[in-house]
């Protein structure tokens, strides 16, 4: 189809002087659950593989990752998580009990990842914990041993097992995950229950010496805004008991898709409808947000507890010839797509929102890097994550517009075909813009007013086709450039932005 002609999309002002809220760093995590080739294959080899790696741990996924910045790493699960025993993997490798892994392919699990492994892995990356608790199968005293071994510096019984293990200084965990899906895998409970067995779990996840948790909740799926509101009410705020908050967080999960959980359509072949369907779903993301802060702030009006997205991400049916229950898929521009949505969203709604977690890092759903082998590839999500690293625990700038956003009309809802949001840090002031128009180029005018700025740097994702992907032997099909023409005049940053595309502007205050 030709291109049509640019068009002015978004005319918006953004006011430097008023900052919003600060754009948490975790907004930007990343999810590793055992699970396909995610864990083994993806971060583990193992330290006698041919595959380079550090004490097991593939070395170019590592370093890969670390262009990211990764503030956080959530691990075990997921639904696994519901049935993983950390005692399991803990210790010799070669004495480890196996398990089934019943919800992934229900293959054996060795457990030769496991907490020592994850926990130097977070370390290589630089990235700061998120160990989730088995609440569906596990008891409350796995749960307190298990931050007594990772957190506790004296001789109590778990910080002496974890030096016989080989490790002497215990762990600094940041968030700690009380449940995964507990309306589903994780138990399939009802909310009034699951938040009497989350309160036990969490009041036994003790703070050790100096470590202090972030306990997460595990929330809703999607927009069910009843599940917050109940553990709001009997979990996340306990009046004037002491202590006042059990929880740090509450999560909530939603996934996007062209088609039905049954049949939710391919990752590269697509057609327009299929491509709109899957942006409308994409931005409803935005709702939901405030569905569920909008309950919170009814319980916690001073944002005390904070929202998190802790999975979330694209989900297509698995690549053919892959294992079904691997959730193997690839990623084509449309992907990027969809998180440059997402971090608007987050961008715009960082009172509340405070941790997110797409799913998942390395060959499973919406990944950042995909491998073959000995070989790896950055996926167009990748590199919108690499593009956006300037926004963490930077101060948001609101961008608000001036007049309707240009907008698709698909099955009778308009959906704008451009997203934009702003943040600062450092001096600088940096501006991501989207077009979500796979059929036409967009032109976006942002008055940037209340401060002066000087020098736009722009650099922009785009492909002809919007299911153009990064393969083994094209691995740069789709890869971030430089975005030509972007201008300031007398303050209004005037950008011209491909169709199908993701751009960021980077601009020094004076
Ligand atoms: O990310 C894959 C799965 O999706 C997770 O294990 C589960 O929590 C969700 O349903």
């Amino acid at each position: 189809m030709p291109e049509r002609p640019h068009h002015l999309a978004l005319d918006a002002v953004v006011d430097l002087d008023v900052p919003g809220p600060t754009i948490s760093r975790h907004l930007y995590g990343q999810f590793a659950e055992h699970l396909g080739r995610c864990i083994y294959e993806g971060f583990w080899v193992g330290e006698d593989s041919d595959i380079p790696n550090t004490a097991g741990i593939r070395a170019d996924v590592v370093e890969a990752l670390r262009e990211l910045s990764v503030p956080n790493l959530r691990w075990p699960g997921g639904c696994f998580a519901d049935e993983y025993h950390w005692q399991d993997g803990v210790g010799p490798r070669d004495h480890r009990p196996r398990m089934v892994n019943t919800h992934w392919g229900d293959v054996v699990e060795d457990n030769s990842f496991g907490t020592h492994e994850f926990m130097a892995l977070c370390e290589l990356l630089g990235t700061e914990p998120y160990v989730s608790a088995n609440v569906g199968s596990g008891t409350v005293q796995e749960t307190s041993d298990w931050v007594e071994y990772l957190t506790r510096g004296d001789d109590a019984p778990m910080a002496r097992l974890r030096r016989r293990n080989g490790r002497d200084e215990p762990w600094k965990v940041t968030f700690f995950g009380i449940g995964n899906e507990p309306w589903g895998c994780g138990g399939n409970l009802r909310a009034d229950q699951f938040a009497s067995l989350a309160r036990a779990h969490a009041t036994y996840a003790r703070n050790h010496g100096d470590n202090r948790l972030v306990r997460v909740a595990a929330g809703a799926s999607d927009d069910d805004y009843s599940w917050t509101e109940t553990l709001m009410q009997q979990v996340a705020t306990l009046g004037d008991a002491e202590p006042r908050d059990l929880f740090q967080a509450v999560s909530f999960h939603f996934y996007t898709f062209a088609g039905t959980w049954g049949a939710k359509g391919s990752a590269t072949e697509f057609g327009r409808d299929e491509y709109w369907a899957t942006m409308r779903k994409a931005l409803d993301v935005r709702r939901l947000i405030a569905g569920h802060a909008a309950v919170m702030d009814a319980y916690d009006p001073q944002a005390r507890i904070a929202l998190a997205l802790d999975e979330w991400g694209t989900w297509w049916d698995v690549e053919r010839g892959t294992n079904p229950g691997f959730l193997y898929q690839q990623n084509a521009m449309r992907d990027a797509l969809v998180a440059a949505v997402h971090f608007d969203a987050f961008h715009d709604n960082a009172r509340r929102l405070r941790l997110a977690n797409i799913a998942q890092t390395v060959n499973v759903l919406q990944s950042m890097l995909l491998t073959d082998g000995a070989r790896l590839i950055r996926t167009p999500t990748f590199h919108a994550f690499a593009m956006s690293t300037g926004h963490q625990d930077a101060t948001a700038l609101p961008v608000r517009e001036r007049s309707p956003r240009a907008h698709h009309v698909v099955g009778g809802t308009p959906v704008a075909t451009v997203s934009a949001s702003a943040s600062t840090k450092d001096g600088a002031v940096l501006v991501s813009l989207t077009n979500l128009d796979p059929d036409a180029a967009a032109t976006v005018r942002l008055d940037l007013r209340g401060a002066v700025v000087a020098d736009p740097v722009g650099t922009v994702l785009a492909a002809d086709d919007p299911a153009a992907h990064n393969t083994v032997d094209a691995p740069d099909t789709v890869a971030p450039r430089p975005l030509d023409g972007v201008r300031l005049d007398d303050g209004v940053l005037v950008a011209e932005l491909p169709a199908a595309a993701f751009a960021t502007v980077r601009l020094t205050l004076t």
